[in-house]
């Protein structure tokens, strides 16, 4: 029962004090977001990791921005993930060792040029390393486009991973969306020397399944029903479908859109569903719509964290044991900082 379990974790935080912060991302479920002592998206909390100064940062959210905290986190800091099992698909779609091994045909099919790799936060710690490595760095979606720009004031081409909607998406912002060549690992003919060799933009062939199913059907849709309605987009949906919003950004800029709306203004609200739930929850005075009617698109990996483990890893704690600590390995850790704080810094 809620109340019961709502008296459960105050209970347990009263206990541990000032030795506990929780960070919750934008998409975790509203028993999750009411118990976070900070709520934003990717990169405001990484920002937060970075100044939380309690022992243990309990991260609603998923395998890689736990990582991230751990990453930006001091060495005497713990974080822990309430669930182990709440691993981002994308994040799985461009492994180290496969990128490896990428990055060495890409390099020869442009031999002359300087290739700068930008992995997405979406992406586990050991990208993030292989990136510091070659003279490249994180990027949220919120920063994306002066990432790009870091990366072209000191490299030829940009190699763009796991995203390729928010590589394309950022391209178009940069005016270089006639500039791009895909890398699809998986697809023998999808790899096309030549054209890498032509363009200065290379995007992995990896998606989000959640923002994917958005299509521009759904945006015509809610303006055939509400013709004053205005709608708002995750930049990992597809390129067709962020051209015919009428705005794009973050989870942070979609929360920002909401709270400066006028009262009565209609928006749509096109990611994942829990935030738009949050946000119909927070902005009653604003018309809140889920951009795709009735059809959910919610987030599998971040529905993982369930209430009850949020309850029950605090609840060790408090009996003195650490349950899903999230640890970067020392040699990834000090090039995954190096890709993350070149980040935080542009
Ligand atoms: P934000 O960086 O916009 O919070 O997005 C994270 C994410 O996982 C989007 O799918
Ligand atoms: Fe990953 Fe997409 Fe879920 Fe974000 S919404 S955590 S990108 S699967």
């Amino acid at each position: 029962e809620e109340s019961e379990r709502t008296e459960r974790i105050d209970a347990a935080l009263a206990e541990l004090g000032d030795d506990v912060v929780i960070l919750g991302h934008n998409y975790q479920r509203r028993e999750i977001v009411e118990h976070a002592d900070f709520v934003g998206d990717s990169y405001q909390l990484s920002k937060e990791a970075a100044e939380a100064d309690a022992e243990y940062v309990i991260f609603g959210g998923v395998t890689f921005m736990a990582e991230s905290a751990d990453i930006i986190t001091d060495d005497d800091q713990t974080v822990i993930l309430p669930s182990m099992e709440a691993s981002c698909p994308m994040a799985g779609m461009a492994e180290a060792l496969q990128v490896d091994a990428a990055w060495a045909e890409i390099a020869a099919a442009a031999p002359d040029d300087d290739i700068i790799p930008i992995t997405y936060m979406n992406s586990y710690a050991d990208l993030k390393a292989f990136c510091a490595s070659q003279g490249g760095l994180v990027c949220t979606s919120s920063n994306a486009h002066r990432a790009f720009e870091w990366a072209f004031e000191r490299g030829d081409k940009v190699l763009f991973l796991p995203d390729k909607h928010l590589g394309e998406n950022t391209a178009h912002r940069l005016g270089m969306e006639d500039d791009i060549a895909e890398w699809d690992p998986w697809d023998p003919d999808g790899k096309d020397a030549e054209e890498v060799a032509d363009s200065d933009i290379i995007l992995w062939d990896g998606y989000c399944q959640v923002h994917e199913r958005f299509r521009t059907d759904h945006i015509d849709r809610v303006r055939d029903e509400h013709p004053n309605a205005r709608v708002v987009v995750h930049p990992e949906c597809r390129r067709e479908v962020v051209a015919a919003a009428d705005r794009v950004g973050s989870t942070a800029t979609i929360c920002e859109t909401v709270a400066t709306a006028d009262p009565g203004e209609t928006w749509a609200i096109g990611t994942e569903i829990h935030l738009t739930n949050h946000l119909q929850r927070w902005h009653p005075e604003v018309n809140v719509l889920p951009l795709c009617g009735d059809a959910c698109m919610d987030c599998n990996a971040m529905r993982q964290i369930d209430p009850n483990y949020l309850t029950w890893v605090l609840e060790e704690l408090v009996a003195g044991r650490e349950r899903n600590v999230i640890e970067v390995a020392p040699d990834e850790k000090e090039l995954a900082t190096v890709a993350l704080d070149r980040m935080l810094d542009i």
